[in-house]
């Protein structure tokens, strides 16, 4: 397994494996079994696995959790040898970013809902560095986790608006055995403020046999919702909302398919979670 910390480095290895299909997972670190479910899916798909290991200074606010943002990167190392990735890129901000950096990309439609309201200028910082990774890497496919659902739509549109050659697959949350889905910032929880944490995916379950009961309307389902986050200790809602999968604006009722998203304090960990919402009736014709 190779360690490139220069984008030198990084091109010159590419330059070599230019033939292969090459599967692309952009990273913060601090990887857990998410993180390793899209790998073992690179290694799968893909002849060379590249794993970029970048804590994004740009996506983060000024009050948000940079510096506190968990970093064990021999952890990761070991984890990633034994999956049997081809090379890791571990770059410095400043190599990221070079004094003077002043060119962003933006997306300016799907980021301006959901976490974009909370988080003004995550997901331009998002836009940004992926574009540059998949400049540095050129990927054939890269994956993305569907527990950061948003983002993933936002990427999806930036390669397709910007013409980037480069396969983008969704996989599937992994949560623990209690429900809780995998996240880096898990890690920031007490074992009492974990408890409460399991709301989010109580709430998953809340919502999916409201629908199944045929209770489609949203505003109905997001009330329920936000009285069983609100009845559990050190939680504060930031956004409980039904949306459209594809446009991620909010629907009156679910017709169809709608995605419940939501976006959770639980003491200072910013928990995010979501699942599709199938109407009874559009199952009943599948
Ligand atoms: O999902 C993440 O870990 C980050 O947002 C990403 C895609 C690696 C960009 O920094």
């Amino acid at each position: 397994m190779i360690i490139a910390q220069t984008i030198k480095k990084v091109k010159e290895v590419i330059r070599r494996v230019k033939n292969k299909k090459i599967g692309f997972v952009p990273t913060m670190g601090a990887l857990h079994q998410g993180h390793l479910s899209l790998v073992k899916r690179a290694k799968k798909e893909s002849d060379f696995v590249v794993v970029s290991i970048f804590v994004n200074p740009l996506q983060f606010g000024p009050q948000e959790d940079y510096k506190l943002y968990p970093r064990n990167f021999k952890k990761d190392e070991a984890l990633l040898k034994k999956e049997g990735v081809d090379l890791i890129f571990y770059p410095t901000p400043k190599i990221m970013y070079l004094e003077g950096f002043s060119t962003y990309v933006e997306e300016v439609y799907l980021s301006r809902v959901l976490c974009g309201v909370s988080r003004p200028g995550h997901f331009k910082g998002v836009t940004t560095v992926v574009a540059k990774l998949f400049n540095i890497i050129e990927p054939d496919i890269a994956y993305f986790g569907q527990k950061d659902y948003q983002q993933a739509q936002i990427i999806k549109r930036m390669v397709r608006d910007l013409n980037f050659p480069i396969k983008i697959r969704v996989l599937p949350i992994v949560r623990d055995k209690d429900g809780l889905a995998l996240s880096s910032r898990n890690s920031y929880l007490s074992s009492e403020e974990r408890k409460s944490a399991l709301v989010l995916f109580q709430s998953i379950r809340l919502a999916k046999n409201l629908v199944r009961r045929d209770i489609v309307e949203s505003r109905l389902i997001i009330k329920e919702v936000k009285k069983l986050i609100n009845s559990k200790k050190y939680t504060k809602i930031d956004y409980v909302e039904i949306v459209d999968p594809l446009t991620l604006q909010p629907l009156e009722r679910i017709e169809k398919r709608g995605l419940l998203a939501l976006g959770v304090y639980v003491g200072r960990a910013r928990l995010i979670d979501n699942a599709f919402l199938v109407s009874p009736k559009k199952k009943a014709k599948v």
